[in-house]
């Protein structure tokens, strides 16, 4: 159901690639909701991906930048403004890759060039849109940026990698940025902790299978899909939320908050019970 919640704001979505992605969803249930907005991806992904299908159904303009890029950046904040006409209203980052996980270097092997281009992708793209978007005054007042994090920023989770200090970072900057953004322009500045989701970045994950089986046993509420991961945006860069600033917020089902459930405990003794039955034979 469409609630107008977005009618006649502007905004720029990072990282759809394909109909899997959240920023997908995102851009979908955002041009329900009557928004107008840029998609940016980079080059590669829009040769592999299938930006130019979303674009067509949203009517939306593609722009193409490399989010680690202060020229592309900088050329996607002026050519968006065009045109527009004007500022914007909201960003949504939704932007990640680790080549240690990629290539499976573990976290007590990592290479250190990979690293640094993980935390550069992943993070300090953030802090860059964020700073370009401010030099440029791009975002009007009560507008509402959005990156998309996951509880290994605080939890720690096997597999996850050093894509969890860029998390962390993430939430660093949504927190830094929030403060001097909210003070000068009323700009909202939120990271989304979002459950395990099955999209291309979701399936590099190790173990990505048993992992969403897992926390969707373990949160009261069962995993939140990416399509309700784009409502809880809608509502983030609506008016109804303007007072909402500086957090990260666990979209979980409850998962961050739970230590063992009872479907997670039957899973875990049933597995338990085999394991002991097959060292017996
Ligand atoms: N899938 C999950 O389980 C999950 C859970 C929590 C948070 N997230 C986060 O959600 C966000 C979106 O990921 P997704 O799951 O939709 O996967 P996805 O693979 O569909 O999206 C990742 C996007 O990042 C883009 N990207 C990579 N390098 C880039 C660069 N240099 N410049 C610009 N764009 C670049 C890719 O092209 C892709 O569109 C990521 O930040 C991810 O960490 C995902």
């Amino acid at each position: 159901m469409a609630y107008n919640l977005l009618k006649g704001k502007k905004g720029i979505i990072f990282g759809a690639l394909n109909e899997m992605s959240i920023a997908w969803k995102v851009a979908e249930r955002a041009h329900e909701e009557g928004a107008e907005f840029v998609l940016t991806n980079t080059p590669v992904s829009l040769r592999f991906g299938e930006l130019q299908k979303l674009a067509d159904k949203t009517n939306s303009l593609i722009i193409t930048a490399d989010a680690t890029n202060e020229k592309d950046l900088e050329n996607l904040i002026t050519e968006t403004i065009a045109h527009f006409g004007g500022k914007i209203d909201f960003i949504l980052h939704s932007v990640a890759m680790s080549l240690n996980v990629r290539k499976d270097r573990l976290y007590d092997n990592l290479n250190y060039d990979y690293l640094k281009k993980t935390l550069d992708i992943s993070a300090i793209s953030f802090h860059k849109v964020l700073q370009i978007a401010r030099k440029a005054d791009a975002i009007r007042e009560w507008g509402s940026v959005v990156a998309l994090s996951y509880v290994a920023a605080q939890r720690s989770l096997y597999g996850y990698n050093d894509m969890a200090d860029a998390k962390a970072m993430l939430e660093s900057i949504a927190r830094s940025f929030g403060y001097i953004y909210g003070r000068d322009k009323k700009i909202r500045i939120n990271t989304i902790s979002q459950s395990p989701t099955l999209t291309t970045a979701g399936s590099g994950v190790k173990g990505i299978d048993g992992l969403l089986d897992f926390t969707n046993r373990m949160s009261p509420l069962g995993n939140a899909t990416a399509d309700e991961c784009a409502d809880y945006c809608v509502t983030l860069f609506s008016d109804l939320t303007r007072k909402v600033t500086m957090q990260n917020l666990f979209h979980d089902g409850g998962f961050s908050n739970m230590g063992m459930s009872r479907r997670a405990m039957t899973m875990y003794n049933k597995s338990l019970k085999d394991c002991q039955e097959n060292s017996e034979e």
